[in-house]
């Protein structure tokens, strides 16, 4: 009987000696000394690679000395303490499968190439350092956020893709039709009768959740959602993608003081479980991609976040003395470069704003007593800017119903979502997670194409 394989994050932890070992990945060096082949081997099982040193006596020597960087190679061997530095151990090559050929013209070579060469080839790019601790990364912390809420007794709502709602009301949605683009039905006055479409009306690719997340929040108490969101919106920047993740609980019986609390204790304990799970991936991101971030994202689990409205922000930021590209007054969207110095500046860790002015907020925020302003928060954090957006919802019907229409938008087409503020209206409050920001903040990578597996931008649809 073959010897079964095993991963090499977990024959990097053997004691050698050790016969019988069987390894199976993707060579990331060759090197021929002519009486041995030195092959450098990574499966993506850790951050580490395998040396097999295989020996002149094996039946396909010649082949293995012609082999080139990024073929799919079978070995098995005795693991020896390795002679040389650089390793700690060694695999002692009894015998070498070549699975899959990968020839010369194999784009990743032993070099560092640059990230915007690595997307243009974002199907290979599984095959490094840097891409392989990334996506483990995401995984561990996947896996952590279910793990947050379950705990905490959740429950995980699939809210639909397809949707007939802007949920956040901007008019930012990807159309969904199977009309035939070159000659889509007329109605008489000339207009695209979309009663003739897949849906009998017009769809589009959710924005968020949120909504239908809501009408489970109020019948279940406390939910979540994770899965895909779609943006057309046209933002060329580091931080934003047509196609992201979000995460979005929703709690009845809870205000935005209470949801503040579940976003602190949220950040820090997907913090707390990437320190803990993935300290082989953060010390190579510490040392290669940001000094400091490890001690940072300690910092961060340590500390309190602050709290501030928006009032006292625009006051902070208009007495800073500092000079910014877009004005900065009361009524006043906060811009990437206000987020950035609030938190990296003023505050120097992650900073909740709450309670903006209701122009500049979406139609469910709960109105403040003050008439002026929305009990909303979003969290921002260094080097990021926005991670949260979330916000206590307006629970009482009539006051929704003029927010509605205030934002331009039909009561005919929330009509299911009102009822909720008619049958039994409790408050309930929530917010939204993008997973991508929250995975450039534990890897301290600085662009959001690189943290997803393959990202979609304004022109940009490939793989
Ligand atoms: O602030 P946003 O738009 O809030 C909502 O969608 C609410 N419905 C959430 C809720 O209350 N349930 O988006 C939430 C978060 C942002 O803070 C940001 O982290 C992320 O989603 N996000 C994006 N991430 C990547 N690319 C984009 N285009 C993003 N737009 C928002
Ligand atoms: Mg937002």
């Amino acid at each position: 009987m073959q010897t079964p394989r095993t991963k090499i994050v977990d024959v990097l932890k053997l004691e050698p000696p050790r016969s019988g070992i069987r390894v199976k990945g993707w060579l990331r060096t060759v090197r021929d000394s002519k009486q041995v082949v030195f092959l450098e081997l990574n499966d993506g099982s850790g951050f580490g690679t395998l040396q097999a040193v295989c020996p002149a006596n094996l039946a396909n020597f010649e082949q293995l000395r012609k082999l080139s960087t990024g073929s799919a190679v079978e070995i098995v061997g005795e693991l020896v303490a390795s002679p040389a530095k650089g390793q700690r151990v060694e695999l002692q090559a009894t015998e070498v499968i070549i699975v899959g050929l990968a020839d010369a013209s194999f784009p990743l070579q032993k070099k560092r190439h640059t990230y915007e060469f690595l997307r243009e080839i974002a199907h290979l790019r599984a095959r490094t350092n840097t891409f392989g601790a990334v996506f483990r990364v995401r995984s561990a912390l996947a896996q952590a956020i279910h793990g947050f809420f379950q705990d905490r007794g959740f429950v995980y709502v699939h809210t639909p893709i397809i949707t007939a709602a802007d949920a956040e009301g901007a008019g930012e949605m990807f159309r969904v039709s199977t009309l035939d683009p070159d000659k889509p039905p007329r109605t008489p006055d000339g207009k695209i009768d979309y009663h003739q479409d897949f849906f009998s009306k017009p769809t589009y690719l959710t924005v968020s959740g949120q909504l239908n997340g809501e009408t489970f929040a109020l019948g279940l108490s406390d939910i979540y959602t994770f899965g895909p969101t779609f943006r057309a919106e046209n933002s060329n920047t580091t931080r934003h993608v047509a196609e992201f993740w979000m995460i979005e609980p929703e709690m009845a019986w809870a205000d935005l003081d209470d949801n503040a609390d579940l976003a602190e204790a949220f950040i820090k304990h997907l913090l707390r479980a990437a320190l803990d799970r993935c300290q082989e991936d953060l010390a190579f991101f510490n040392e290669r991609i940001d000094t400091g971030l490890v001690a940072r994202l300690q910092h961060v689990v340590d500390a309190g976040f602050e709290r501030m409205s928006y009032t006292e922000a625009v006051r902070r930021l208009e007495q800073s003395g500092q000079k910014f590209e877009f004005p900065v007054f009361w009524g006043a969207n906060l811009q990437a470069e206000h987020e950035r110095y609030l938190t990296e500046t003023l505050v120097g860790r992650p900073v909740f704003v709450t309670d903006y002015p209701k122009e500049i907020k979406a139609f469910y925020m709960r109105r403040n007593d003050d008439g002026k302003t929305v009990a909303a928060l979003d969290l921002l954090v260094p080097k990021i800017g926005e991670l949260i957006g979330g916000s206590q919802r307006e629970e009482r019907l009539d006051i929704l119903e003029a927010g509605i229409n205030h934002a331009k938008l039909s009561p005919v087409d929330y009509a299911w979502y009102l009822d909720t503020r008619r049958f039994g209206s409790a408050p309930h409050a929530g917010f939204g997670l993008g997973f991508e920001r929250l995975v450039m903040y534990v890897t301290g990578m600085e662009n959001i194409r690189d943290v997803i597996p393959f990202p979609r931008t304004p022109r940009n649809c490939d793989f």
